[in-house]
């Protein structure tokens, strides 16, 4: 996708520079458009977990990159399952992070030390690739979600909570694929962006991706939604995911859930867009299996934007003695999820709906 003209994906390898791997810092935008390179798997790591790269298909594509640094030091067995390890516990829910590095393993493990580096830049790269490629297939068979309420030129009101846009994957996004290719066929479409507090991943990226491709939308309160799907003022909720169970439930950012809550209460669809890369076929009880990521208090007790004289600051908005809490994710059950939305196209959010789209993936997991 586009920031100002230039073309990008959120992570790739620069070839003349000693193929190290080059990221947008997540941390700036959208302040400022900052290039970092990532020279070394340490840097790597350190990327995914201080969120300079976030959303769950990118994590996996630069955990992919960064066994790639690690292993032009040191590609001995010992010392790659190590890193593999060490990347691996950078940040716990999304399971992409898991599948890609598990991926890597599987490909790098019979090969010669020597072989290794080499081979393993044509597996992330074919990760990032196919990650493209999965998300330009949900947005193409997202579109019609979109379609079918524009009869006439209406305009359609999408919500959506978090960036599950082209930042949190390799190219397009999940839950965005859908609305940018809504947009770029003349559709009216209108975005509901849930500013996604503590973190503000929608006011900052969402609003930042979207406002680049020209794409109408409204920052809201994260509070807000409810009030507007009982106003009828919310055709369809669209949202990514950082792991789907085998039976359909769904974990994506915190506060997830509550939206899910308030669009069954009020007949709203509610979908979710996923390569099957974020789908955990080890895992059948969302709420009571998946990891929940607890992040630091700060990101509660502070925020983080520009003052009127253009400088970027942090400043504290809770009293000095309190305390605060910070679980960055929830699981919304299957029975509140409309449907999924994924690169072979949509299905029921159950065990039988993605068994019907993905026979051929899972087959090793342990069944109920
Ligand atoms: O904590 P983050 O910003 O990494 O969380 C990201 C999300 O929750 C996204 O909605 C999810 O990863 C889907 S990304 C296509």
């Amino acid at each position: 996708m586009k920031i100002d003209g230039t073309s990008y994906r959120s992570v790739w390898v620069d070839e003349q520079d000693g193929w190290t791997v080059r990221i947008l810092d997540q941390t700036k935008l959208p302040w400022s458009v900052d290039i970092l390179r990532l020279s070394d798997v340490a840097a790597a790591a350190h990327a995914i977990r201080s969120m300079q790269v976030r959303g769950a298909p990118l994590i996996g594509a630069v955990a992919a990159y960064g066994l790639c640094l690690a292993l032009r030091v040191d590609a001995s067995t010992a010392a790659m399952e190590r890193d593999a390890a060490m990347l691996a516990a950078t940040r716990p829910t999304a399971i992409n992070l898991r599948w890609a590095l598990e991926r890597m393993l599987a490909r790098l493990r019979p090969q010669a030390a020597s072989a290794r580096a080499e081979a393993a830049y044509r597996e992330a790269a074919a990760i990032a690739d196919e990650d493209v490629a999965m998300c330009a297939a949900i947005g193409r068979h997202g579109v019609g979600l979109i379609a079918e309420r524009a009869a006439g030129g209406r305009r359609v009101n999408v919500l959506t909570h978090c960036n599950a846009g082209w930042l949190a994957t390799v190219d397009w996004g999940t839950a965005l694929a859908p609305i940018y290719m809504a947009h770029d066929q003349g559709i009216d479409v209108h975005v509901w962006v849930d500013e996604t507090r503590p973190r503000n991943q929608g006011a900052l990226l969402t609003a930042f991706e979207l406002g680049s491709h020209g794409v109408k939308h409204t920052v809201i309160a994260d509070n807000a939604g409810g009030h507007l799907m009982q106003h009828g003022m919310v055709d369809l909720v669209i949202v990514g995911t950082d792991r789907v169970t085998r039976s359909g439930d769904v974990a994506n950012k915190i506060g997830t859930y509550l939206k899910a809550l308030a669009a069954h209460d009020n007949a709203v669809p509610f979908w979710v867009g996923l390569p099957s890369s974020t789908i955990d076929w080890t895992v059948d009880n969302g709420v009571k299996e998946i990891p929940i990521e607890e992040r630091a208090a700060s990101e509660v007790t502070t925020v983080t934007g520009r003052g009127m004289d253009g400088a970027v600051s942090t400043l504290r908005v809770t009293p000095a003695s309190s305390n605060a809490a910070n679980p960055a994710f929830d699981v919304t059950p299957a029975r509140l999820v409309t449907g999924l939305i994924t690169e072979r196209g949509r299905c029921a959010a159950s065990a039988a709906g993605l068994r019907g789209l993905f026979a051929d993936l899972g087959r090793d997991a342990a069944e109920p």
